[in-house]
Order: structure tokens, then sequence, then C-alpha cells
């Protein structure tokens, strides 16, 4: 499949990098659009890195919830319109947080710039015109947010993203002494999310040498990190971890997601569960599709004693379930990646109801 990507345009990467952020994004301050956003998890409020934020007199910080739902297009809409009542079009954002940060920072540069709701732009190069300036400082690994070309937003009709080149981030600051005090659930959770992706991106119609190489090195990585000798979160760990991230991120630029993250955007859309704990509740029941990859995962599980929810669909009604088989089955991309250009014959609504009834 002819793709012809654009990449992060900057780098920074290695412990103490998040004290250069004011270095890097000082001259991008111009006289007509001096002040830059900060948007940043609120867990970061009143804590160590709150005071290294590189604030300028004039900039507005942001602290946003993002433990409870995922980013959703009022969020987004709402934040547009307060960031341009307070400076018109600043001169960039910075999101600091996980990948819920990351999306809405990505997002919310695009819809500076594009009007009306973004609601109107779900889905892939429907953005007309370029965002703001904008830098993505993670401080949790493995969503590969920080390097995709996607802001995955739930709106009033879908969970899907908005999908174009001007998405990517300007600017990254890969500093892996900030994910040291990530609790120890989400760690997992998200680091799985790294290791779906690889599994997905390498298990389907898509791939190629490209998407292979950076997956495999990924996938390497994350054997390291959750079953080597060295296992654990340790600051080792952290380090691989943040390079795995964005490398199972570039994995999938040539490639796709998979069946786990097909029914994780249903189970994420109805129920608002968090992208990584989703994926993980997913996974666990998909040896059918991914037996060496399920295998390993469930190894991985029970190394560290991680708890992953099962039985849920006795609770589910049957307007629930319904209303996740038809998120789903939206996500064409996913399923032609995973079985093929005739996955409608394999994926029926029926066999889709199965999978989820599994969970
Ligand atoms: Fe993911």
């Amino acid at each position: 499949m002819f793709k012809n990507f654009r990449s992060v345009e900057k780098c920074a990467y290695g412990r103490g990098s998040f004290d250069k952020l004011g270095e890097i994004i000082d001259v991008k301050r111009t006289k007509d659009a001096p002040n830059m956003v900060f948007l940043v998890d609120d867990y970061f409020k009143g804590k160590e890195l709150e005071k290294r934020i590189p604030l300028q007199k004039g900039d507005m910080i942001e602290f946003i919830y993002a433990g409870g739902e995922e980013p959703k297009t009022s969020q987004i809409d709402e934040l547009r319109d307060r960031i341009q009542a307070t400076l018109g079009t600043p001169a960039g954002l910075v999101g600091i947080g996980g990948g819920s940060l990351m999306d809405i920072t990505k997002a919310t540069s695009l819809m500076l710039t594009n009007e009306g709701s973004s609601t109107k732009y779900q889905g892939l190069n429907l953005i007309q015109k370029s965002g703001v300036y904008h830098v993505g400082v993670p401080t949790i690994s493995g969503t590969g947010a920080e390097v995709s070309m996607t802001a995955v937003l739930t709106g009033p009709e879908k969970k899907l993203g908005l999908k174009c080149d001007w998405t990517v981030f300007d600017q990254i600051v890969l500093d892996p002494e900030l994910t040291e005090s990530v609790p120890r659930n989400h760690w997992f959770y998200t680091g799985m999310d790294c290791y779906i992706h690889c599994i997905e991106s390498m298990t389907g119609h898509l791939k190629n040498t490209f998407s292979e190489a950076y997956g495999y090195k990924s996938l390497d990585l994350c054997r390291d990190i959750f079953l080597g000798e060295n296992s654990g979160q340790t600051p080792e760990n952290d380090e691989k971890l943040m390079v795995a991230s964005y490398m199972g991120g570039l994995s999938l630029t040539y490639s796709e997601v998979g069946v786990c993250h097909a029914l994780s955007y249903g189970l994420s859309y109805v129920f608002g569960t968090r992208h990584g704990i989703a994926n993980c509740i997913c996974f666990n029941q998909l040896e059918e599709y991914y037996p060496e990859g399920v295998t390993e995962f469930k190894e991985m599980v029970k190394y560290h004693k991680i708890d992953i929810p099962v039985n849920l669909s006795n609770d589910w009604t049957d307007d629930e379930i319904e209303r996740m088989i038809d998120t789903t089955l939206n996500l064409h991309h996913m399923w032609n990646h995973a079985l093929g250009t005739d996955w409608k014959n394999i994926i029926t609504r029926e066999k889709v109801r199965e999978l989820y009834m599994r969970m």
C-alpha cells in the first residue's frame, strides 16, 4: 500500500531533557503570537514537575483531568473556544501527560485553525488547514500517541481519530524520568498497549519490512521490560519503554492495529473504559487470532500479578452489546488489515457478539 506519511519533526530524548523545553519553545514565540498554552495532566498539579514548566508572562496553563473517560469532541471544542477567547491564536500548545493529553493537544492544535466542531473532522484527511505549533511531552509510555498521526476522540456518534499529516507533533520531548511515578497498574496496561501494537502491526495484511523492523525492536524491548532478568519498573526499563512506545508507533505507520483494538474501541465507546485496560480485557480473549502473542501476554500478566477483569459481559445489556458491535464493525481499516479484504464474510455481527461475550 502506498503511503507518504509525515514524521514528528523534532525529537529530544534523554533523562533531564524536560529542562530544555523552555529553550525549545521560546524560538516559536513571535511578536504577534507571544504566548504558549500548556495543557497538563492535573495529576501534576502541586507536584515538582509543575514548578519546572517554563511558563512566561501571559502564557496559559490548563490542568486537565484525564483519569476518567477518554477525550471527547465536546471537550476539545470547549478548550479551543476558551483558548481563543483568552489568547486568540497562541504561538503553540504544549501537552504534558499520558495518551489522553497527547491526543487532546494534537486535536486542539488542529481545531484552533479549522472552524466548527471537531465532530466534523473525525476520519481520515477531513482537516482543511494545518494546526498551530504543538509539542508533546509524554509522562507515561506505551500508547505511541507521541508519534501517531491520529488524535483519537469520542464523539456523540463514534470513537474515531482526527487523522491527517498535520496531526503529528512538531516536537516531542521524551524524558524517561517523567514516567518514574506512574502507578504500577497503569504502567502495565499502557506498556501492554505498546506490546499489542507490535503484535497487531506484524500480524496482518499491511505489514512490510519497515513496520516489521520497528515492531521487532519494540517487541524485544517489551520482552526485556516485562519478562527479562531485570524486569519491572526500573529507571533502565523506563528508558526502554519510552523507546519501545515510539518504535511501536512507528511500526504502525506502515501497518495498522487489528482485532484487539477494533474490539477495544467498542468497549471504550460504550463504557468509557480507558484504552490500555480495554486492550488488555480484549487481548486476554484473543488466542484465536494471536495465539503466541496472547500466550506471552498471559505470562507477563502472571509474572507481574496484574488483574485483568473477566466476566464483564454478564452485566452487559443487549443494547450495550449492539452498540459495541456497531462501533467495532465501523473500523474497516483495522479488520481489513487483520483479516483481509473479505473480512465482512468472516466477522459477522454474531461472531463479534461471541467475542465480546467471552470478556
Ligand atoms: Fe493502542
